[in-house]
């Protein structure tokens, strides 16, 4: 295994703005994550705490991982809102996409990172 990770690093070719291959750290993320990170969703979510928002844990033991909740919460994410942890309201995210809003909501609610 050492090995093996060890002439993965050294195998440092720059392709300039091709990382499909040769990162295979980035590419065994989730792509919910990553949209998680380019966004500024962290600003007011971790990923177990509570912060500004409920944590992500919360959200996906609230919400079983059903193409209902992942509707409603995809929309939720978008457009914004409060009342059903409190009355702090969470940012609409206008410039998200549905696309990518959707695959950071399956994201959240897949706890073993799914696509
Ligand atoms: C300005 C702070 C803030 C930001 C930024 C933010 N949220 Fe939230 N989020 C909240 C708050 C507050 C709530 C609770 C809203 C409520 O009680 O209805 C929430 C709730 C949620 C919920 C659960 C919604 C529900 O109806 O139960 C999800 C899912 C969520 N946020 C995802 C995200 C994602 C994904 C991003 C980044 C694209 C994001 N949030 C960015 C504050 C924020």
């Amino acid at each position: 295994m050492l090995t093996f990770a060890a002439s993965c690093n050294s195998s440092t070719e720059n392709k300039s703005g091709n990382g499909a291959d040769g990162s295979a750290k980035f590419a065994s993320e989730p792509e919910g994550a990553t949209l998680i990170k380019r966004s500024d969703c962290t600003t007011c979510h971790k990923a177990d705490t509570k912060l500004v928002g409920p944590s992500f844990k919360d959200i996906a033991a609230k919400y079983p991982n059903t193409e209902e909740n992942i509707a409603k919460l995809t929309e939720k994410v978008m457009t914004g809102g409060s009342g059903v942890w409190g009355d702090v309201p969470m940012a609409a995210h206008p410039s998200l996409s549905k696309d990518d809003a959707r695959k950071i909501v399956t994201y959240i609610l897949t706890p073993a990172g799914g696509k």
